[in-house]
C-alpha cells in the first residue's frame, strides 16, 4: 500500500513552497508558468491526489454541486445537463445529477440528501412550486439557483426562458394562417412553464378574435399525455384545426396519435410545439417549434450559482433567455 503523498512532498520535488502547490491545485493566485509546470510534473510523477474532505473542512467547500431535474430522459434536460457539466468541469467541480419525476416528495428527499452531502450549491428545476425544498436549503445556508421554471414568493436566483413570449409567437403564427379553432395540450397545471405557455397562447388567440374557439387539456410532460389529449380533441365540436403541444414529449405523443387515427399533419390539423429535438435524434425535422437554449441555460445557471456561492448576500437575479421559433412543415400553409 503506497504511503499517502503529502503536499509537502510535492513542493519539495517541484522545488517550490507548499503554498505555491496549493495555488496551482486551486487555480487561485499568481504562479509563474515555470513553477506551475514543475508542480504539475511533480503531482503527476508522485500520483498526488488532494484530500478533498480535509480541504472542504478548511475551505468549507466540497467542489461538488448538484443538478435536480424533473425528467432526466427528456433531451431538453440532458442538453441542459451537458451545459451544466461543461461549465462545472471548467472550474474542476463535480456535478451530482438527481431526477424527481415531477414529484415534490422526491425533490425534498433529494434536497435533504444534498444538504447532508454538504454540496456547495444546487441547481433546481422545481417539480411544482418548490417552496419546501427552497425553504430547506435556505435554513441550511445552501445556495440554490432555480432553473427552467419560475417560483412565486421566493427570493432566489432564476435562470429560465420566456415561455410567454414563445407561446405568443406560436399563436400569432397560426392566427396569421387563418386558424380560428384551437387546442392546447398542456403539462401539469401549477408548473410555471405550463401556466405561462397556456395563458399566453389563450390570450393571443382570444385577443385576435373573441369568437375564436380554444380548448385546453392539462396532463403531464409525457408522450402518453400527448396521446391521451390528442385523442380527446379529435371528438371535439368544432374540431380544432390547429394544436399547440406544450413540450417536446407531448408533441411526439400527439403526432403519433394523429397518425394512428389517420389524421394528416398539417393537412387536417396544424401542430406546433415547445422545445426542439436534438438534430441527431430526428431524421426528418418536421415540427414547427419554439426552441429553448437548453445548453446555454445550463451554463448560465452554473455561472449564477458560483456568483451566489461567492456572494450569498447579493440581491437575487432573474435571467430570462430568449427562445427561437423554427418554422417547419407541421404548421402548414394555412387554411384553404
Ligand atoms: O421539455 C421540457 C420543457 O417542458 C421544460 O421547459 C419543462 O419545464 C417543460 O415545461
Amino acid at each position: 500500500m503506497s504511503a499517502k503523498i503529502t503536499i509537502k512532498e510535492v513542493a519539495k520535488k517541484a522545488g517550490v513552497a507548499a503554498m505555491t502547490v496549493s495555488r496551482v491545485l486551486n487555480r487561485s493566485g499568481y504562479v509563474s508558468e515555470d513553477a506551475r509546470s514543475r508542480v504539475e510534473s511533480a503531482v503527476a510523477e508522485l500520483g498526488y491526489v488532494p484530500n478533498q474532505l480535509a480541504r472542504g473542512l478548511r475551505s468549507k467547500r466540497t467542489g461538488t454541486i448538484a443538478l435536480v431535474v424533473t425528467d432526466i430522459t427528456n433531451p431538453f434536460f440532458t442538453t441542459m445537463a451537458r451545459g451544466v457539466e461543461d461549465a462545472a468541469s471548467d472550474t474542476s467541480n463535480l456535478v451530482l445529477f438527481c431526477n424527481t419525476d415531477e414529484n415534490e416528495a422526491e425533490e425534498q428527499r433529494y434536497m435533504r440528501l444534498l444538504i447532508e452531502k454538504r454540496v456547495d450549491g444546487v441547481l433546481l428545476v422545481p417539480a411544482q412550486a418548490g417552496q419546501q425544498s427552497l425553504e430547506l436549503a435556505k435554513t441550511h445556508g445552501v445556495p440554490v439557483v432555480v432553473v427552467d421554471r419560475a417560483v412565486s414568493g421566493q427570493e432566489v436566483d432564476v435562470v429560465r426562458c420566456d415561455s410567454r413570449d414563445g407561446a405568443t409567437r406560436l399563436a400569432d403564427l397560426l392566427l396569421i394562417k387563418g386558424h380560428q379553432h384551437f387546442a392546447v395540450l398542456a403539462g401539469h397545471h401549477g408548473v410555471s412553464t405550463t401556466d405561462d405557455r397556456v395563458e399566453a397562447f389563450v390570450t393571443a388567440v382570444k385577443q385576435s378574435n373573441p369568437s375564436n374557439s380554444i380548448e385546453v387539456h392539462y396532463g403531464d410532460f409525457s408522450v402518453r399525455s400527448g396521446h391521451e389529449n390528442a385523442k380527446k380533441i379529435l371528438n371535439a365540436e368544432p374540431r380544432p384545426t390547429a394544436v399547440f403541444a406544450a413540450n417536446n414529449f407531448i408533441s411526439i405523443g400527439a403526432l403519433q396519435e394523429f397518425r394512428q387515427q389517420g389524421i394528416s399533419v398539417p393537412e387536417d390539423i396544424a401542430l406546433v410545439g415547445f422545445d426542439d429535438l436534438p438534430a441527431a435524434l430526428v431524421t426528418f425535422p418536421f415540427l414547427t417549434v419554439v426552441a429553448q437554449p437548453a445548453y446555454e441555460m445550463g451554463r448560465r445557471a452554473v455561472e449564477q450559482l458560483f456568483k451566489r456561492i461567492e456572494n450569498p448576500e447579493a440581491s437575487p437575479e432573474e435571467i430570462l433567455l430568449p427562445t427561437e421559433i423554427i418554422v417547419r412543415a407541421s404548421s402548414g400553409n394555412g387554411l384553404k
